[in-house]
């Protein structure tokens, strides 16, 4: 018996790895996270399956119910939004397992900053503009951030900031962020990524606040130069005179064949 920790992605059917849509399929139980993972992916799981919504349920009601599965040498499929590296309480989880000697293993899934990416055709990193993203978020009701996590030290850097869970203190993030970014630095919201009903909301720091209005709760704000940025130097891994292992360039090459 496995609990199978499954990344179900950003929203999209679709938008989920061949093996955590072939674990769905083989588990006779699967927990999924209701708030965010789309109703459509229950669609692969076996017939008779045990479907358990965890969105009303406590940590210790959610264990229990692997617990139970356990003791029926029952496989479970639990599925959270995205990618499970970040903000879905799989450290809590995996925790509790290895404390009741409950077997696991986690799959990876396609994170919503990187759907959020796609849907605005854009590379976060680009050469001599960013080559940094910082995953990050403001305090919530249920989550302080630790001390030096601030939006304004990590403004410091100048990196590209894909900041989830935040649309709600727009004001705040803004007002953080204008020191170091500026009035006219870019920044896009999109709500829902992948989803049928995603929206692209194209701004800088000076204006998000009257284009954003009325988005709120599934929304990613990412800001920083890289996002509008025209100017930037070809990478040099293409470059025709660039001397690699692949493609080694010249009569004394630094890795002969
Ligand atoms: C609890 S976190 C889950 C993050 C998830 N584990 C991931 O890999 O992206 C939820 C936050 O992620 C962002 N988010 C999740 N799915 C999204 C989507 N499809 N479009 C835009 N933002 C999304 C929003 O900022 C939302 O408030």
């Amino acid at each position: 018996m496995t609990v199978h920790f499954i990344g179900a992605g950003p929203g999209a059917a679709d938008l989920i790895t061949l093996r955590g849509r072939n674990l769905i399929a083989a588990c006779p139980v699967c927990l999924y996270a209701g708030s965010l993972v789309p109703p459509a992916l229950l669609q692969h799981c076996p017939p008779g399956a045990r479907i358990v919504n965890t969105a009303p349920l406590s940590l210790d009601q959610i264990v229990e119910e692997m617990a139970q599965a356990n003791a029926k040498g029952h496989d479970v499929a639990r599925l959270h939004s995205g990618d499970l590296s970040v903000w879905s309480a799989l450290g809590e989880q995996l925790r509790r397992l290895r404390q009741l000697g409950i077997p696991f293993q986690v799959t990876p899934g396609v994170p919503s900053f990187a759907a959020a990416a796609a849907a605005l055709e854009t590379e976060l990193t680009l050469p001599g503009i960013s080559q940094s993203v910082v995953l990050t978020r403001t305090p919530g009701r249920a989550s302080t951030m630790p001390e030096r996590e601030t939006l304004t030290a990590f403004a410091a850097t100048g990196a590209t900031l894909a900041i989830h869970l935040s649309i709600h203190a727009l004001d705040r993030v803004v007002a953080d962020l204008m020191p170091d970014y500026g009035p006219d630095c870019p920044v896009a919201v999109v709500w829902r990524a992948s989803w049928p009903d995603q929206r692209i909301i194209r701004s800088t720091l000076s204006r998000v606040q009257d284009d954003a209005q009325g988005i709120d709760r599934t929304a990613l704000i990412l800001v920083g130069p890289a996002l509008a940025a025209e100017g930037f130097d070809d990478s040099r891994l293409y470059a025709a005179d660039y001397d690699r292992r692949y493609r080694p360039v010249g009569p004394d090459p630094r890795f002969p064949e």
